[in-house]
């Protein structure tokens, strides 16, 4: 069974690319089988709905999500939602992610945005049949320090949500 982490901000100072560095480091000190994309590594074109599914870059991005039984979207709260990169991603790449068992470490400027990402975590619901993990982990600023982590709290609710992704993943994919 495959795990995929996406790495969504395209800011090079990220605290959300801290979250999916630490959930690859969980999973894979648990034996399992990560591959990551990090969406700075990859540029990806604006989904016109039409041609651009045929960019190879998005086309790269599916042959990665493509074999996940799980994906982590590590995401910036912008706008009270995920940030326009990784809803771009999900308008490109479609139907690959049907029947993903999908987590979130998601991180915002404040607290008040606590719920925003369940716009995407609803779309992935309802459209694409994921089955979102409800472990999720939301952390701001306050919660990092010197390129790292700061907060416990958050270290160890990003392993459980890896962990939880993994077990979900693995027990849906045991049952179809
Ligand atoms: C365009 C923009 C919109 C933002 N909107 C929100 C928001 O709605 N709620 C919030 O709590 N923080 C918001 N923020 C703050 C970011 O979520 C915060 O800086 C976060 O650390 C970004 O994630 P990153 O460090 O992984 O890039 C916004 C930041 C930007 C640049």
């Amino acid at each position: 069974m495959s795990l995929l982490i996406i790495s969504g901000s395209l800011n090079s100072d990220s605290y959300s690319r801290l979250l999916a560095r630490e959930a690859e480091r969980v999973l894979r000190a648990d034996g399992q089988e990560v591959a990551t994309l990090d969406l700075r590594d990859l540029p990806l074109p604006f989904c016109d709905g039409d041609k651009t599914r045929e960019h190879p870059n998005v086309l790269a991005a599916q042959r990665m999500i493509a074999p996940a039984a799980g994906v982590i979207i590590a995401t910036p709260i912008y706008n009270y939602d995920a940030n326009a990169a990784v809803k771009n991603l999900v308008e490109l790449t479609g139907a690959v992610w049907e029947n993903k068992v999908v987590g979130f470490l998601c991180t915002a400027g404040a607290s008040g945005s606590f719920m925003s990402i369940l716009g995407l975590a609803n779309s992935l619901m309802l459209d694409f049949r994921c089955v979102i993990v409800p472990r999720f982990v939301y952390a701001t600023g306050q919660q990092f320090a010197n390129d790292a982590i700061a907060d416990v709290k958050i270290v160890g609710r990003v392993a459980e949500c890896a962990r939880s992704t993994a077990h979900f993943a693995a027990t849906l994919k045991l049952a179809s």
